[in-house]
């Protein structure tokens, strides 16, 4: 069994198991179905409707629906890890809490710091998007918002009369994570509802697509199905269908996210498995029957230099309510992306704040509402500062390698688990000895090898200023310690 030492000045002190499952002060609202749309809320969302062209034009031609499955698998044993963990330590606090029984403090911290990245950092990505949208959305409809007030300074606008001019700041985007992080204070079932309504109209949107897509599909753009490589590695062939797993990656992100809502679960151990794999199996099936009808009504060729190959693949239909719908769909999808991401980070940090790493105002709950209302409102704040005045977009990437390297330690803690409680009860155990968490571990690295350079380097500087916080801060206020805070 584990033998944490307690009081202990070690950087890998660890939490005891047992003293994971205390009365948190959240509400046990979500049974497997909430859970489920949790999931699907947070995973389809700026990745299947933006990329999936891209992907296929630069990268993989006709076979980016095998590159959806491809990524779809590393997602997947992932995913099965995290359902282990989910059924062992349901807890909130996700990836942070799992490395904190297994692999120590220290761990535990650079993880939680981490996936700030995923969670704070992804949301005022999908945010700028979302806020993109809507601006095309309301131009169609000849309803034009004053364009310096629609993107950060750091960007320009080109005005009719030539010329540029530099943005103000990004209003919408700030106002949608004001929007959302309102509605995650008002509840956490409040939350799970319009969530569930926005899965609906996602699903149906994507169902519409595929439905109306499938008459109008040309078998000859499937040939070749994996076009030749082009000479470079990832144009093309199969380092093609492998960059663009890759990229269309950020598509599946976020299902992780249900797992920081364990202490909001009626049964966390039987659920949680259910919501994680259940949210991945609908989502790779959305992901590839859309990216099949898309590269069959739109030869791939075409797609290279086409910013909406989505809006051109309806047009070909002639149906204009599914243009319009589609965007309406892409919208909605955004905002539930937000939502799950939003709710994510303040379970995060209520984790570490209850741990006593962070102040105690982060595990706060709100006597009326039950959730941690002043981290909602201090991530409404940091994340809606970010979306209105930074060029938010080119930190992307930065959300992929925070979610890949939790996806490693939370892989890598499936196996010191195993070794240090290997007679502990596991609702959820996965079959095959390590043989899961060592194959996700490999496909996340591996995804984690193909990102450039500079977000590497941002990583890192990211991760120092996290230790810089954890030894000025945290070290000296963890539970750990043995003293009261
Ligand atoms: N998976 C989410 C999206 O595609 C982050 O928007």
């Amino acid at each position: 069994m584990l033998q944490p030492v307690r009081p202990s000045s070690s950087l890998f002190r660890r939490k005891p198991l047992d003293e994971t499952a205390t009365d948190s002060g959240l509400k046990r609202v979500l049974g497997p179905v909430s859970l489920i749309a949790l999931g699907i809320g947070a995973i389809i969302g700026a990745g299947l409707f933006s990329l999936t062209g891209i992907a296929a034009g630069d990268n993989a031609g006709p076979a980016v629906t095998l590159s959806y499955i491809i990524a779809a698998v590393a997602c997947g044993f992932a995913g099965l890890c995290y359902s282990e963990l989910a059924s062992m330590i349901p807890v909130a606090g996700s990836a942070y809490s799992y490395a904190y029984v297994t692999m120590g403090e220290l761990m535990a911290w650079i993880i939680g710091w981490d996936l700030v990245l995923e969670y704070a950092v992804g949301a005022a990505t999908v945010s700028v998007s979302w806020s993109g949208y809507v601006t095309s959305l309301l131009a169609g409809w000849g309803i034009h918002l004053p364009a310096r007030l629609t993107v950060s300074p750091f960007e320009t606008i080109h005005l009719a009369g030539g010329g540029t001019v530099h943005g103000i700041a990004n209003l919408p985007a700030a106002c949608i994570i004001i929007l959302v992080s309102l509605l995650l204070i008002r509840g956490t079932s409040e939350s799970a509802r319009v969530n569930a309504a926005i899965v609906v109209i996602k699903l149906a949107v994507i169902a519409a697509f595929i439905g109306f897509g499938l008459p109008w599909i040309d078998t000859a753009n499937y040939h070749p199905f994996i076009p030749p490589n082009a000479g470079t590695f990832g144009h093309f062939g199969f380092s093609g269908v492998m960059r663009a797993a890759g990229t269309i990656f950020f598509a599946y992100i976020g299902f992780d996210a249900l797992s920081t809502a364990a202490q909001e679960t009626k049964n966390p151990k039987r659920d949680m498995p259910i919501g994680i794999i259940g949210s991945l199996l609908i989502c790779t099936t959305a992901y590839v029957c859309f990216s099949f009808v898309l590269t069959g009504i739109v030869n791939y060729t075409d797609m290279a230099n086409d910013p909406a190959p989505v809006a051109t693949a309806i047009d070909r239909t002639h149906i204009l309510w599914l243009q319009i719908a589609v965007k309406l769909g892409v919208i909605c999808g955004f905002t539930s992306v937000l939502l799950v991401l939003l709710l994510g980070q303040s379970r995060v940090f209520f984790a570490m704040s209850r741990d006593g790493l962070l102040p105690p105002m982060f595990s706060h709950t709100h006597p009326r509402f039950h959730t941690p209302w002043l981290s909602n409102l201090f991530f409404m704040a940091v994340t809606g500062l970010l979306a209105a005045f930074l060029p938010i977009a080119e930190l992307g990437h930065m959300t992929s390698i925070g979610t890949l390297l939790a996806f490693v330690i939370v892989c890598a803690g499936v196996m010191v688990l195993r070794h240090q409680a290997p007679d502990r009860e596991r609702k959820f155990r996965l079959p095959g000895g390590a043989t899961i968490p060592v194959l996700g571990i490999i496909s996340c690295l591996s995804v984690m090898v193909s990102l450039d350079g500079l977000t590497w380097l941002r990583l890192v500087v990211w991760l120092l200023i996290g230790l810089a916080i954890y030894f000025l801060y945290g070290r000296k206020r963890s539970l750990l310690n043995g003293r009261p805070r």
